[in-house]
């Protein structure tokens, strides 16, 4: 069974990145599979865990949810990067913020993340 794990506080600089990637890939340690979500516009998940320029990535958090609002199919592990400390990686960069200003017109927002898993 699968478990989901959100890390998120509204104050900046708080921790919540790095423990995204201490707990992710503590538990790739412990045997788990891990797929990490980077939900934040900067892409400092992405950022951290060697991507560093996740602007110039094509396939993001934000291309992914884009099909899924727009009914566009989605290919299994479509965008996701594999890291060698054994986590995967959905990345996300600077069009997630656009993307949020989107998502305010669509119906059950709250749930369109849901149809990553
Ligand atoms: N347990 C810790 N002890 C000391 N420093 C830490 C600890 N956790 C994080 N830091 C440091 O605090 C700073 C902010 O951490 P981090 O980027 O993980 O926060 P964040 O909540 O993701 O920030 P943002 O809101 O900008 O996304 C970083 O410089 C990080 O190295
Ligand atoms: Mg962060």
């Amino acid at each position: 069974m699968s478990k989901i794990i959100a890390l998120a506080n509204q104050k900046g600089g708080v921790g919540k990145t790095t423990t995204a990637v201490n707990l992710g890939i503590g538990l790739a340690r412990q045997g788990k599979k891990v797929l990490l979500v980077d939900a934040d516009a900067q892409g400092n998940l992405t950022d951290s865990l060697g991507w560093n320029e996740p602007d110039k990535l094509p396939v993001t958090l934000a291309t992914i949810m884009t099909k899924i609002i727009m009914d566009e199919p989605v290919e299994p592990g479509e965008g996701i990067l594999h890291h060698a400390e054994g986590v995967d990686l959905m990345p996300a960069n600077i069009e997630l913020s656009a993307m949020e200003v989107s998502l305010v017109n669509t119906m059950s927002r709250e749930n369109r993340a849901a149809k990553l898993s």
